[in-house]
């Protein structure tokens, strides 16, 4: 039994005595302990590692105290698991040294084995449930398959992803069997975390803010909504699309959990545009978190004064920004800790 299951609780919709609060990218480079293990192992052997993933994991949940953890790994591992090399460069971030380009690109993808190929997540997830002991509950999550798709054809990050979306409109036919693929390999990699132990599942889609409503559709939500439907009967499914807030419709209708949004939405037009009735978190801009601290509480009281205490988990709008002080971060927990709606 978890001892502070109130995230799982907002996922059901349930009423509550305050919204659960986590930030996305919570395990990571603003703590001073995670920099330390970064000195001595590069990116991916942290991945690999089942104790480092499980350490990196809970630095957060000791230091910052949220109401979830969120497996420390990466959505790039899906790729790397799919035959499509990834590299993560020091200040330049993911690097596929054979970005896909051509059918004949995309027949060299596999879908894995995920157990041969990615068990060692599965092993962190184990481990990691060991080390919290049941304290709170614990995210697995993967990249939507547009996400993962814009890697795998651009390569590296980019500010728009023209050679990603250039792909979808020159060679539909590659690209969709590209997307299904990433499609399928993130079912059977999701369910073997549920069965692991991750109490709910996040599906990152971080550049589905690139493209139009209609091509989202067809590029994006499609794919994503087939690993609702194959996920919803197992686990509780958070879907965050970045810069996505005109498709809250479809994803409200769908059997996702919960929906993230993101700073450039309000509260009042994300519940509107979702309906109303489905579970919403975010969305404070990460940059905020570089006010002072007695700022930060108050606009984190008026966030959850905006969204509602119920059906509402407190997050970031994205993930947390390297140069946030660990103080900073501690002050936005406990702001949502200390939220009474009575205080007036
Ligand atoms: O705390 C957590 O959220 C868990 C761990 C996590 C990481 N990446 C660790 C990480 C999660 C959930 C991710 C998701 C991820 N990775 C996304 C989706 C979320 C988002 O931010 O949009 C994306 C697009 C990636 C791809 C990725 N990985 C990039 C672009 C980069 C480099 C830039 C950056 O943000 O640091 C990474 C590297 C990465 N993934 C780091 C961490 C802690 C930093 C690597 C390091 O310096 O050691």
């Amino acid at each position: 039994m978890l001892k502070n299951d109130l995230f799982l609780r907002a996922l059901k919709g349930e009423t509550i005595e305050r919204p659960p609060v986590w930030m996305m990218r919570q395990a990571g480079r603003y703590l001073p302990e995670f920099r330390a293990l970064r000195d001595k192992y590069d990116f991916f052997t942290r991945c690999r590692m089942p104790e480092i993933a499980a350490e990196i994991t809970v630095q957060p949940i000791r230091i910052v105290k949220p109401d979830a953890a969120i497996l420390f790994s990466d959505i790039l591992v899906v790729p790397q698991a799919m035959n499509i090399e990834v590299e993560m460069k020091e200040n330049v971030g993911p690097w596929l040294p054979n970005p896909i380009r051509s059918a004949a690109d995309v027949e060299e993808v596999i879908v894995p084995n995920i157990e041969e190929t990615l068990g060692y997540v599965m092993d962190a997830v184990k481990v990691t449930k060991e080390m919290l002991n049941d304290e709170v509950p614990l995210i697995g999550f993967a990249g939507s398959p547009w996400t993962i798709f814009c890697y795998a054809v651009e390569g590296k990050g980019s500010k728009s992803f023209d050679k990603a979306k250039g792909f979808c409109f020159s060679q539909p036919e590659a690209a969709h069997a590209l997307l299904q693929k990433i499609t399928d390999t993130t079912i059977l990699y999701l369910k073997e975390k549920v069965k692991a132990g991750v109490n709910a599942v996040q599906i990152f889609d971080s550049w589905g803010g690139m493209l139009s409503p209609v091509d989202y559709q067809e590029f994006s939500w499609k794919y994503i909504n087939q690993i609702v439907e194959a996920l919803a009967d197992e686990t509780e499914v958070i879907v965050f699309g970045k810069g996505c807030w005109f498709a809250l419709g479809d994803m409200a209708r769908s059997k996702a959990s919960a929906l993230g949004v993101d700073w450039t939405c309000s509260a009042r037009n994300a519940r509107y545009l979702s309906g109303g009735n489905i579970t919403l978190q975010g969305n404070f801009d990460p940059s905020r978190l570089l006010s002072p601290i007695p700022t930060i509480k108050k606009m984190v009281h008026e966030m959850i004064d905006e969204f509602g205490k119920d059906k509402y988990i407190v997050n970031l709008g994205h993930g947390i920004l390297p140069n946030i002080p660990v103080d900073h971060a501690k002050a936005f927990v406990e702001a949502v800790k200390e939220y009474n709606p009575a205080r007036f």
